[in-house]
């Protein structure tokens, strides 16, 4: 086992920490059970003490994942444990993952405690922790500023508590590689019964060192490493998963370990992160970025057509591009649709939602004459969000656009049960829209993002549009896909209002 890397994925925990990207429960099972079939080791699937809808998703999640590990997070406090070791009983393999600062700055601002409170209450953690499951993670949060005597103290009795895996956490994303390589060095070589647990690292990227941190920790004895899709997370976020995973696999000549990662999934895990959070991909993002594998210079593109390894160390194949597949067409009926959703993972339960999500299809293989897997994704995300938030619906949208005149938008929607039209100029067609939605709703919301990505190839490819707003500190994102790109706007600001109406809201207990 001593070469072997756990990949523990935290996308639906500190992902889910990025603004505006959080996940109904319907969508948190979507993710988890394609990062089954990635191959992680461990999902955390969220904090069971934040919210009854965290609560009621990791148990979501424990219900449909078999081979993973499910874990869910807790702060050092019997309540907290509680709900985690509960969240988490219905799943065939259980992890809670205990936390507490260990940092002066955090126990005398944040806790409010002496070391010698945290210490004790470290230990109770892990007691309580192991009386709903025997794989206990600790971590000692902002552990990147803690004293080293105080964390080997720390490590030593978590560890002689009955803690499995120790966790050390750049939560703040301030350390460099040599150093954090050096932290996690020295204590494997003091604490005691070092051998007896898995090492792991938590990195966060606000110094764009999570990955390379993390990497260093390997390369001085982590087994673990903790990350998340496209790099999702907190802030600047935390270490990506497909960074982590291609660089050992690329470099076994240094790292020489294997994780259990199929990397063939890494691309199709990242369109699904992506499409549900409405957080797009940058194209020269590594290993999943559109131009990750595309070659401009001539020179290079030369060298790749005489070979292939002139320029590239990676096969695009490996880590799953051109795996798209075109799943179905306009022919295909509902029991060929019904196939495919079960192939991908999707269980619609309600006939009512099949139905619905049925017909989306036939609209779209009426434009396009090629659906693919990332299309059948975006619309059963676009029915879900939908159903689950239902103030406004967009029943119909007019747009002109000439060269030399004002382009305008004409708009039809439901707003709290009655139709209502408005008409709207605009720079262009899309701010034509949305002044017109605008002058309907009323929202009074700023706008911060507006993204366009095509989901597939071609001219005919669904745009995927995301638009994120925020109003009293209160950031969220919504998605609208269509062939044509200014209908996936309105569709998508449409989205994102009925979030910022909905009552429901998170509550992030304070970490
Ligand atoms: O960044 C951090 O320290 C965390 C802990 C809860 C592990 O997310
Ligand atoms: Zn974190």
């Amino acid at each position: 086992m001593k070469n072997k890397l756990i990949i523990f994925d935290t996308t639906l925990r500190d992902g889910e920490q990025s603004p505006g990207a959080s996940m109904t429960q319907e969508e948190k099972v979507r993710i988890a059970k394609q990062l089954e079939k990635l191959g992680v080791n461990v999902i955390e699937a969220g904090f069971a003490a934040a919210s009854p809808g965290d609560f009621e998703a990791i148990m979501a999640v424990a219900k449909n994942i078999k081979k993973s590990t499910v874990c869910s997070l807790a702060r050092a406090l019997e309540s907290d444990i509680q709900k985690a070791g509960m969240s988490i009983e219905p799943a065939n393999n259980k992890r809670i993952h205990t936390f507490i600062a260990t940092s002066k700055i955090h126990m005398e601002n944040k806790l409010r405690m002496k070391p010698d409170q945290v210490l004790s209450q470290a230990i109770k953690a892990v007691e309580w922790a192991l009386s709903y499951t025997e794989d206990v993670e600790f971590s000692a949060e902002d552990a990147v500023r803690s004293d080293i005597e105080f964390l080997v103290e720390v490590f030593d009795a978590v560890i002689k508590a009955g803690a499995k895996t120790i966790n050390v956490p750049d939560t703040v994303g301030y350390s460099i590689p040599f150093i954090w390589g050096q932290r996690m060095k020295t204590l494997i070589e003091r604490v005691p019964n070092s051998d007896k647990v898995i090492w792991s690292t938590h990195c966060h990227n606000d110094l764009g060192m999570a990955v390379a941190n993390s990497l260093s920790a390997v390369l001085n004895g982590a087994r673990q490493v903790e990350c998340t899709i496209n790099g999702l997370g907190e802030r600047a976020g935390n270490a990506s998963l497909e960074e982590i995973v291609m660089a050992v696999k690329t470099r076994k000549d240094i790292f020489g370990l294997e994780s259990q990662i199929n990397t063939k999934q890494i691309v199709p895990t990242s369109r699904l992160v992506s499409t549900i959070t409405g957080y797009p991909v940058q194209p020269n993002k590594a290993v999943v970025g559109a131009n990750a594998f595309a070659h401009e210079s001539g020179i290079h593109q030369d060298g790749v057509l005489k070979h292939r390894e002139t320029y590239e160390i990676m096969l695009a194949q490996d880590v799953g591009w051109g795996a798209n597949k075109i799943s179905l067409g306009k022919l295909s009926g509902r029991n060929a649709f019904k196939s495919r959703l079960s192939e991908l993972g999707i269980e619609i339960e309600s006939e009512e939602t099949f139905n619905a999500t049925f017909d989306r299809f036939k609209l779209l293989a009426d434009k396009k004459s090629e659906i693919f897997d990332e299309d059948i994704h975006a619309l059963v995300s676009e029915e879900y969000v939908e159903e689950s938030y239902d103030s406004y619906k967009l029943v119909g949208l007019k747009t002109a656009s000439e060269s030399g005149k004002i382009p305008f938008s004409e708009i039809e929607m439901i707003m709290d049960g009655k139709s209502h039209k408005s008409t709207a100029e605009g720079s262009g067609s899309v701010d034509a829209a949305f002044k017109a939605i605008e002058s309907i709703v009323k929202s009074q919301s700023e706008l911060l993002l507006f993204s366009v990505n095509n989901i597939t190839s071609g001219t005919d490819s669904q745009g995927e549009v995301t638009v994120r707003l925020s109003r009293g500190g209160r950031i969220v994102n919504g998605q609208g896909s269509d062939t044509d790109i200014v209908i996936a706007s309105a569709k998508a600001y449409i989205s994102a209002l009925n979030k910022l109406h909905a009552k429901y809201e998170r509550t992030h207990a304070q970490l």
